[in-house]
């Protein structure tokens, strides 16, 4: 069984930006620049964001937190986004999720100029990928398929089951892993709520990647021998006994599931530390782009 180290990776990955950080600073030009938006409180998302914001600095780019309250009102984010849109020093930027209740979601995502949408929620962007065409793609989504690249991991012909249809993970997922390419060409079962034996389905199963968000969901007697098992779910569960008063987990009983895999990822370790990797990635991609514009 190997572990797919999400952390190691996600740090070579930043490495590799780093130097061409570095690189652009030698010649002269702007470094890349992200801003991150966050409205309210809520805990996972300030952990978020505050990794996003330090690994900016840890490589070398700019970064800009714009915190706002959690009665900011959709008109007073959709301005925000607008001014972020015109910003020439910002080469790309996030609204982090879940906004608060009172915020239509949609109407925001939908706002963010698709040349900045380094996360790759616009549909314009969402559309592109879908098409095989060039552009943002969704970090975790983009997180996985990278992981899977760098362990040369096999996926070509393999039967792949996702469960979760989240616009974030889920059905991009399951569109890269059909699509053609590398880490690709699998044939795909996309799962859901409503799916019916969805352990019959991941027995079946050469891949599985679960982003469903319940703690210790995935059991090693719904798992095939050698299976390639990729944990998107990262969950806090209350435990006074430790200092923070609570543990993350994942979708995964890793410590059964672990017997019985050929690869999988850890949580925390794996998947998480990928998508800031990719995020930072999407984030040069925007900087050349603006470059090669201005
Ligand atoms: N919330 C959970 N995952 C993500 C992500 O990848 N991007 C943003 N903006 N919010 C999230």
């Amino acid at each position: 069984m190997v572990i797919l180290d999400g952390k190691k990776i996600s740090n070579q990955i930043k490495d590799e930006i780093a130097l061409e950080v570095s690189e652009m600073k030698q010649r002269g030009e702007k470094v890349p620049h992200l801003a991150a938006v966050l409205v309210g409180n809520d805990g996972a998302s300030l952990t978020y964001v505050g990794s996003k914001v330090r690994s900016c600095k840890r490589i070398g780019f700019e970064s800009t937190l714009k915190h706002l309250p959690e009665e900011t009102t959709e008109e007073e984010l959709l301005q925000l986004v607008s001014d972020l849109n015109e910003d020439p020093e910002i080469d790309g930027y996030i609204v982090q999720l879940p906004l608060p209740k009172h915020i239509d979601e949609q109407k925001v995502l939908m706002a963010v100029h698709p040349d900045k949408d380094v996360d790759g929620f616009h549909p314009t962007n969402f559309g592109k990928m879908a098409l095989d065409m060039e552009t943002f793609i969704s970090a975790t989504p983009y997180g996985i398929m990278e992981l899977l690249r760098r362990y040369e991991v096999e996926t070509e012909g393999k039967h792949a089951v996702i469960i979760g249809r989240s616009h974030i993970v889920g059905r991009p997922i399951s569109i890269l892993m059909s699509q053609k390419g590398k880490a690709a060409n699998a044939t795909v079962t996309l799962c859901h709520s409503r799916t019916k034996n969805i352990a019959e389905l991941t027995l079946q199963a050469d891949i599985v990647v679960s982003a469903l968000g319940v703690p210790h969901f995935l059991k090693a007697d719904m798992v095939k021998p050698g299976a390639v098992i990729i944990d998107v779910g990262i969950t806090r569960v209350e435990d006074e006994t430790k200092e923070k008063g609570y543990y993350i987990t994942g979708d995964v009983d890793f410590d059964k599931v672990k017997e019985k895999a050929s690869y999988i990822t850890p949580v925390p370790g794996g998947v998480g530390p990928m998508t800031i990797a990719m995020l930072l990635k999407n984030t040069l991609l925007a900087r050349e782009r603006h470059r090669a514009k201005a």
